[in-house]
């Protein structure tokens, strides 16, 4: 393996780097003229461009050792973005294999390769204390991958609030929900408040991170400039998209009956994990490093978010 200097261009591992913030990621890396492998379940709906040479696809199943070893054998440097939102079952354990156990084995497996770099992204609020499985495993997921690094290997750990851009699953999906849904629109948890962060801030973060030693071993909590109630932002979102409704904030009691009911319709557009998580807000703390300690400057969701969602109203 080779040993870069500082500035040098890298060779990167990205584990769930085909999905909205791994895209912007991946090139956003490519500027700085690292080279990129992509690993993946799924390579085909995936398909690189001839524009893309320094992009590299590893198909395979995270769930084998194998696949990893040999994927990330000739990286200097492995950056996990694996998530999921909602499980299919119902008591956590998909949630424990995707977000607890992988970044273990990811961090185990790096190290053993003699891997020089580990980046980890997490979530706000992750604490294996939390009240949602959601939650609980991505803190276990950052603790288990901090036992397995050690001070052997340098790590960073990136805990986002909600991410925004063009292809978000947040501004968008409320978005298409506020377009079918006639006069009044029933929310849960409207009080509940998060900082929506740019997903170009983000990949910003973790690239200057790559070669950055002061960003060895730690934590940062990534914010946008500015925090809202989610009822505000929805508004917010029925407004810019053409499609302003009356935002009805739901009582606890019928929150967490909506919660059950959506779980079970396909898809799963809302759960009782999403309610659970809501119940902590997702905004950062000012004693944490964050993204201005990284030199980034947050951009605002309503700099951006008019640009893509006034395209929704058809
Ligand atoms: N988006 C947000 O608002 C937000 C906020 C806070 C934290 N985060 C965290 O940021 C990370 C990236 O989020 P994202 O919005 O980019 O998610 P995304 O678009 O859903 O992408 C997630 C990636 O994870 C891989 N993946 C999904 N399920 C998997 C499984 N069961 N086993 C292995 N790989 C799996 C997928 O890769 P393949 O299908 O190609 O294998 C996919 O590329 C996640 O860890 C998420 O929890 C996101």
């Amino acid at each position: 393996m080779s040993n870069p200097s500082a500035n040098s261009p890298r060779r990167i591992g990205i584990l769930g780097g085909t999905g909205f913030v791994g895209r912007a990621l991946r090139e956003r890396l490519l500027k700085d003229r690292h080279s990129v492998k992509v690993l993946t379940r799924d390579a085909a709906p995936h398909a690189l461009t001839a524009a893309q040479p320094y992009i590299e696809l590893a198909e395979g199943d995270p769930r084998d050792d194998g696949f990893l070893r040999e994927a990330l054998a000739d990286c200097d440097v492995a950056i996990n973005l694996v998530g999921i939102l909602n499980e299919r079952g119902h008591d956590g354990s998909e949630f424990r294999e995707v977000h607890t156990e992988l970044p273990r084995r990811f961090a185990r497996i790096s190290r053993e390769l003699g891997v020089q770099r580990v980046l980890h992204m997490s979530s706000l609020g992750a604490d294996p204390a939390a009240p949602s499985h959601y939650l609980r495993s991505k803190g276990e997921g950052a603790s288990a991958l901090r036992l397995e690094l050690g001070e052997a290997l340098p790590w960073t750990i990136f805990c986002p609030s909600v991410i925004f851009g063009q292809d978000d699953s947040f501004t968008n999906r409320f978005a298409g929900l506020l377009k079918f849904m006639p006069g009044i629109f029933p929310l849960a948890c409207p009080r509940a408040r998060m900082a929506p962060v740019h997903v170009a801030d983000v990949a910003e973060a973790f690239a200057r991170s790559v070669n950055d030693p002061a960003t060895h071993f730690q934590r940062y909590e990534i914010c946008g400039p500015r925090d809202y109630e989610l009822k505000t932002l929805v508004e917010y979102i029925g407004r810019t998209s053409g499609h302003s409704r009356l935002v009805l904030g739901l009582p606890d009691w019928m929150a967490r009956l909506q919660a059950g009911v959506l779980e079970f319709v396909p898809g799963k557009p809302f759960s009782r994990d999403n309610y659970r998580s809501l119940q902590m807000d997702s905004v950062c703390s000012a004693s944490q490093p964050g993204l201005s300690d990284l030199g980034i400057t947050p951009t605002a969701l309503e700099d951006v978010a008019p640009g893509y969602l006034s395209g929704k109203t058809s």
